[in-house]
């Protein structure tokens, strides 16, 4: 059950967003991000200060003390207090004692108990689990909890308790079609955690990349990887990692299609002769493996005997998306196979491939998880099926039997906006399941694939966005207010960056490259109001290859563009009365103003700087729209009618304005649209407008 906190306190917080900030007599808050299954916040504080120090009274382990002592550098580093790292065994000198049952599962498994209850006193907080992964979470609520004010560093008193909603929370990265180091898995592993997700998705092979070190068939990563690979030692590593904060580590291996780099060094398997080189290109493609051929399944169950020992997790990702079907179809042998066994179609004979493979991944003691295309009857019933077409095979895949999870609605390279993701729920209020049904939906994934991702900017597609996706899978389905979700999540993304997350930092760094000078405020000011077009816009625009640079605005610039919510928020307050709201009528003056100031300047800055071409069809547009914006203003706030061929002028400009320039889209062109169509009604001096909330300005 969830209850709201009873009595206002003020938790004054770091950072520059208005969002973050409340006053004395605001509705109490916390900034909890998943919000609790249950939490009270309460008047007073438990101060942090030097004498601060952490308890363990009950189980004791390694994993558990190293997350303290990673809780305990973060809060070192916020409070600026140096205290003492020594973990004490009595609770009665701690300001924070953790009581942990026991150790917890071996393997992490869907079945963990990931639950913990936190309450902070004014002279303690006292942080009880059953396990030390549930340890690890409430540590995170801890951290998240810390408040600071004039008079020092706190944490409000609270009472908490908390569990998951879903047992499977994950995030897939695609290192495959661009390469990722460790170091940059690392460090989402470490925001995973921070967000309470469980599920590190590993997509390594693909066309254009097979990224693990096969000892046994060492052609695949020597010859598929362009050198760029993980090592076994890496392997290792990283699942460790992911094991110390809680997190399951799922491989995926891409077959039959999207398989060209298995080829590279073995194209015997391919069900048409090679050579097979590396795919530049994003797409589909022909290498597919043949099922007809009991020499690939001997491959297979090599391959994936040598890697079970590699990746502990009883779960084993598959791939099965995308076949194209062209070799299968193109080959006399393969169409005889599927007469001889009665395959009816290649949907018939991928399913044969999937059930001998199924049977290979439970001799090594796994079980298949594999994208919708795999849904058959015929699969053993412990199969998950990842939903990523659509939230229909999710449903269907539980009716008949199978475990689901969803990522249709948690693709990152829509670029779509943070409430349009936290609005998508694996298992909505009308459903349609019973509760057998219902209880085979384990949760979500979501998925950061690899075509428009470098080292560079991967976090910052990533992040924050996954954040409020993470809250939509831990938190109740009731948990859905989406100004209060912004408020949270402004503050989660600055605690993101103490991990070394380069969300914010990046696009900065990037720009000073782009534009070749430090000066780069006319810039900054231009990704405040602009968004990325989507993969498929993006690809439609001008084709990327893995080869291509990513280096321009369209690779910079972030989704949830700021000013598409402050816009949103001002233009809403404006027009809500009658007469015009001042305040948000000179704010919104002042924006428009600036569009007209940063126009001229970016077109300065594009011809010193060819490279930032892209930016001068959006400069013309900008300079255009803050004067029409500022007309609007004048016409709302004299309560005076447009004349219609203005009105008719200004909505083409916006027309013209909301096709894409370069890789970039105007996220403020909605909001702008509002006050011109509000200026155009007659009467409208009075009209309460509300804004159409989140709508994404491209197409
Ligand atoms: C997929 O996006 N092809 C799983």
């Amino acid at each position: 059950m969830r209850t709201y906190c009873t009595v206002a306190v003020l938790l004054m917080l770091a950072g520059p967003s208005a969002h973050a900030r409340q006053s004395a007599d605001a509705a109490p808050q916390h900034h909890l991000m998943p919000v609790p299954a249950s939490v009270r916040i309460e008047a007073g504080r438990l101060p942090l200060d030097k004498s601060f120090a952490v308890a363990v009274t009950r189980h004791r382990d390694a994993r558990l003390l190293r997350g303290i002592e990673r809780a305990l550098r973060r809060l070192q580093a916020r409070t600026g207090i140096e205290f003492s790292h020594e973990i004490k065994k009595d609770a009665a000198t701690a300001k924070l004692a953790i009581e942990v049952a026991g150790p917890g599962e071996a393997v992490q498994s869907i079945a963990e108990d990931e639950s913990y209850s936190l309450n902070v006193t004014a002279q303690q907080a006292t942080l009880k689990a059953p396990t030390v992964v549930g340890a690890l979470r409430g540590l995170e609520t801890f951290l998240q909890l810390v408040a600071r004010d004039a008079a020092g560093s706190f944490l409000p008193l609270a009472e908490i308790t908390d569990k998951p909603r879903f047992p499977w929370r994950g995030l897939l990265i695609d290192v495959c079609r661009h390469w990722q180091p460790v170091e940059v898995i690392k460090r989402n592993l470490d925001a995973l955690a921070a967000v309470k997700l469980n599920v590190f998705h590993w997509h390594l092979s693909e066309d254009q990349g097979f990224r693990v070190e096969s000892r046994r068939y060492p052609k695949l990563h020597e010859l598929g990887s362009d050198g760029l690979y993980y090592t076994q030692a890496q392997i290792r590593e990283v699942v460790a990692y992911a094991r110390d904060r809680g997190i399951r580590v799922v491989p995926e291996f891409d077959v039959p299609g999207h398989a060209t780099t298995w080829f590279v060094g073995y194209p015997r398997y391919a069900s048409a002769g090679g050579p097979y080189a590396i795919v530049r290109e994003f797409g589909i493609f022909d290498g597919t493996f043949n099922p007809t051929r009991e020499e690939v399944y001997r491959f297979l169950d090599g391959f994936i005997g040598e890697m079970a020992a590699l990746f502990p997790d009883a779960y084993w990702h598959i791939g099965g998306d995308e076949v194209n079907n062209k070799q299968w179809n193109a080959s006399r042998a393969i169409a005889a196979f599927k007469k001889r066994r009665g395959l009816k179609d290649n949907a018939a004979l991928q399913a044969y491939f999937n059930q001998r493979l199924s049977r290979i991944l439970s001799k090594h003691g796994k079980r298949m998880v594999g994208w919708d295309e795999i849904l058959h009857a015929d699969l053993p019933k412990n199969t998950v099926v990842q939903s990523w077409r659509g939230q229909k095979s999710l449903s269907e895949g539980a009716r008949q039997g199978f475990n689901g999870i969803l990522s249709a609605g948690y693709y990152l390279d829509a670029m779509e906006t943070s409430a349009f993701h936290y609005a998508v729920d694996p298992l909505p209020a009308a459903n349609g399941l019973d509760a057998a049904q219902a209880g085979r939906i384990l949760g979500g994934e979501v998925c950061m694939w690899g075509e428009l991702i470098t080292p560079e900017n991967i976090d910052s597609r990533i992040w924050p966005r996954t954040a409020a996706i993470a809250e939509r899978l831990w938190s109740m389905r009731e948990v859905a207010d989406v100004d209060d979700m912004h408020r949270r999540l402004d503050v989660v993304s600055l605690q993101l960056e103490e991990l070394g997350l380069t969300h914010l930092s990046g696009p900065d760094t990037m720009l000073r490259r782009l534009a070749g000078t430090e000066d780069i405020e006319p810039l900054r000011a231009l990704l405040r109001l602009v968004e990325p077009l989507s993969l498929g816009q993006r690809m439609r625009a001008r084709r990327a290859t893995q080869l291509t640079p990513l280096t321009s605005l369209g690779d910079i610039a972030c989704p949830d563009a700021p000013a598409r919510r402050e816009l949103a928020a001002l233009v809403a307050a404006f027009l809500r009365t009658a007469p015009r709201d001042p305040a948000s009528g000179e704010a919104l003056a002042r924006e428009f103003r600036a569009w007209v100031e940063l126009g001229r300047s970016l077109a300065a800055m594009a011809e010193r700087a060819p490279l930032l071409r892209d930016a001068e069809g959006l400069a013309a547009d900008l300079a255009e729209l803050g004067a029409a914006g500022q007309e609007a203003l004048t016409f709302l706030s004299e309560g005076k009618t447009s004349p219609k061929e203005w009105t008719a002028s200004k909505l083409a400009l916006l027309d013209r304005a909301a096709a894409h320039k370069g890789f970039l889209r105007l996220a403020v062109v909605s909001s702008l649209r509002q006050l011109i169509v509000a200026a155009g009604s007659s009467g409208s001096a009075g009209r309460s407008l509300e804004p159409r909330g989140h709508s994404p300005d491209g197409p």
